[in-house]
């Protein structure tokens, strides 16, 4: 399934986050894109896909009702430009609901300029105001510091490494799982039912809280 549109400003571009519609899935690998190892390398993929994979993954994506994906498009002069894609995946409701997400731009000359940061805020908020899961979980091969950067920056807190999870560049690579829990106060309590909280958790309950706060003073719903 497809998320619902969400707009936003990153660094001076405007960002939209909406469905993605099949016309544009050659911009996956137009530019390079997919087909790129620099974009992919820290994707857990070997191989390239070609616009055949596309229009399957297209089709999948459109049907399977555990996930919400968009596609992450750019305005500027006048056209609306396919740069990436982020989903909330394997959503589940046992024993506690939770899913994990992924996130990519595939034209690296968008890098750097808060996209990632500012798509985090309003997938999050989507996750735990309107889908109301309790835990996200996420991965991060450990070179990839922006990735991890902008993840932190919502309140995702590591919780643990697998080692030689990855062979990148001719070295193993570990691969950093990282989670972030609710903090709407029924979720938050749900999660911790007593037990002590970590102070981390805390702190990153209120990089998550104004995360969500963001949202509702710069997002745009259609
Ligand atoms: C990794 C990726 C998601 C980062 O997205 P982005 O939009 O460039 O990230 P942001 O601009 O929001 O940056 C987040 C933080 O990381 C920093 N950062 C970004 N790229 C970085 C890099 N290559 N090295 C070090 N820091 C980096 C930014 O400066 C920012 O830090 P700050 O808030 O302290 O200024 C993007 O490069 C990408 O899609 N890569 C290919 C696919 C991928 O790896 N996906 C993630 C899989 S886990």
């Amino acid at each position: 399934m497809f998320g619902p549109i969400m707009r936003f400003r990153a660094n001076e571009l405007d960002i939209e986050l909406a469905p993605l519609c099949k016309e544009d899935m050659h911009e996956f690998i137009s530019a390079g894109g997919m087909q790129s190892y620099t974009v992919t390398k820290y994707l857990s993929r070997r191989s390239a896909p070609t616009i055949e994979d596309e229009y399957q993954w297209f089709e999948q994506t459109r049907t399977e009702s555990s996930s919400y994906v968009w596609g992450i498009y750019v305005h500027a002069e006048g056209k609306r430009c396919l740069i990436g894609n982020t989903a909330i995946n394997s959503i589940a409701y046992h024993p506690m609901s939770g899913a994990s997400t992924g996130f990519m731009i595939f034209r690296p000359e968008y890098w750097g300029n808060g996209i990632a940061s500012a798509c985090h805020k309003a997938r999050t908020w989507y996750a735990f105001t309107q889908l109301g899961l309790t835990r996200i979980s996420s991965g991060v091969y450990e070179p990839n510091i922006g990735s991890r950067k902008a993840l932190e920056k919502v309140g995702y807190i590591p919780t643990h490494t697998e080692r030689n999870a990855g062979f990148v560049d001719g070295r193993y690579i570990s691969l950093t799982h990282f989670i972030i829990i609710n903090p709407l106060h029924t979720h938050w309590t749900a999660w911790w039912h007593g037990d002590p909280i970590p102070s981390e958790f805390l702190d990153a309950r209120i990089r998550t809280q104004t995360a969500l706060e963001w949202v509702n003073t710069h997002v745009q719903f259609s």
